[in-house]
């Protein structure tokens, strides 16, 4: 079985092409980075003009590249929320324009569900297997941060234990990037200047942890950095650039890795896993690896393709669905929410 993906939630214009047993057949991502860059961030209506300009290209290079035309697949998967509307409509109507057109099949994907699913994306055949039963997954990306307990691939067996009642890691990582004047998005600048960094330079907060609640929160971190920049300036040097980097990312890892193994602790699972953008970090790689081998539970981590935005996620959580018997009609629509439950509201921290 085949399932052609289409991405469009935000700044990156994917499409892709995966099989039942989550082999990718082709993954094309093409970046709005630059374009955003000059302006320190995602200029929304910037955002829906290059994925109308770039989505038909890049879904003819992804069949091309797995050597299929549009006949050959079985459904057609499109993130219809959560992201920027404008953006996201681009993808959902193009992905409606092909389902007409080809007498294909169309499901709508939740992106959320799109990065817990991305464990199961096999890129090459020495992709490590995903877990097979429960298990709690740590979604970490430049929107979204929360944990949550996984017990099977469609969006009814996902369940939120905690999330942040702020700012998502990866818009700490950006923030502090802008702030250090590193540029847009922050967290690949961060994570690779931490290398060789002195995580204990600057003296940080580590907010929420070692509290019973299963809540983050980053604003505090970035508030703690935003004054200390006040105080000494920009870090002129590499080195003492890097300290900072380091130290940043030492705080922030260091809360997500701590609160993902206790909530699978808690949860009774054996078996943690990672995604979205943040679970590229290296710092965050090594430290989920770690506290998963001192508690005697099991961790994968996804591809780093696999971490940030892509397409191939969303055709698996779309085939995962399609097989499961779900489709959606012609009035499938664009969403800026997600439509997983939340357990925390933003602000005001755990629901009762
Ligand atoms: O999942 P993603 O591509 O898009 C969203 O759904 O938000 O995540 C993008 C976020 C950005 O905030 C970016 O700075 C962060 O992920 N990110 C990283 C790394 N790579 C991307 N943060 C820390 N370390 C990285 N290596
Ligand atoms: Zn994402």
């Amino acid at each position: 079985m085949l399932v052609l993906g289409i991405e469009t939630s935000c700044d990156e214009t994917g499409a892709a092409v995966v099989d039942d047993a989550g082999r990718v057949l082709s993954d094309v991502v093409q970046s709005q980075v630059e374009l955003h860059a000059t302006y320190g961030g995602i200029i929304p209506e910037l955002a829906s003009r290059d994925h109308l300009r770039n989505a038909g290209p890049v879904v003819k290079e992804a069949l091309a590249k797995a050597g299929l035309s549009l006949r050959d697949v079985d459904a057609i998967a499109v993130t219809h929320r959560p992201g920027l509307v404008g953006a996201l409509l681009v993808g959902v109507q193009l992905a409606k324009g092909l389902a007409w057109a080809e007498g294909k099949p169309l499901v709508g994907v939740d992106h959320l569900v799109g990065h817990l699913l991305a464990v199961n994306l096999r890129r090459s055949d020495a992709t490590p297997p995903a877990p097979a039963g429960p298990h709690v997954a740590l979604l970490a990306s430049g929107g979204h941060t929360a944990t949550y307990r996984v017990d099977g691939p469609l969006a009814r067996h996902v369940t939120e234990l905690g999330a942040t009642r702020d700012d998502a890691a990866g818009e700490a990582f950006d923030k502090v990037g802008k702030l250090l004047g590193l540029g847009y998005p922050g967290g690949p600048v961060i994570d690779r200047l931490a290398t060789g960094g002195d995580p204990g330079a600057v003296k940080l907060p580590r907010p929420m942890s070692g509290r019973a609640s299963r809540d983050f929160s980053f604003s505090g971190i970035k508030t703690h950095l935003a004054a200390w920049v006040r105080e000494h300036g920009v870090p002129q040097g590499e080195q003492a650039m890097k300290d900072v980097c380091a130290s940043f990312q030492a705080a922030v890892t260091s809360v997500l890795a701590e609160k993902l193994i206790e909530a699978a602790k808690a949860e009774g699972v054996g078996a943690v896993t990672i995604g979205g953008g943040v679970a590229a970090n290296r710092e965050l790689r090594r430290r989920v690896t770690e506290g998963a081998a001192q508690h005697g539970l099991t961790a994968t981590l996804p591809e780093l393709a696999s971490c940030t935005d892509n397409a191939a996620m969303i055709a698996y959580a779309g085939l995962q669905r399609f097989v499961a018997g779900e489709r959606d009609g012609w009035d499938l629509v664009a969403a800026s929410r997600t439509a997983l439950p939340r357990s925390t509201r933003k602000g005001r921290g755990h629901r009762d």
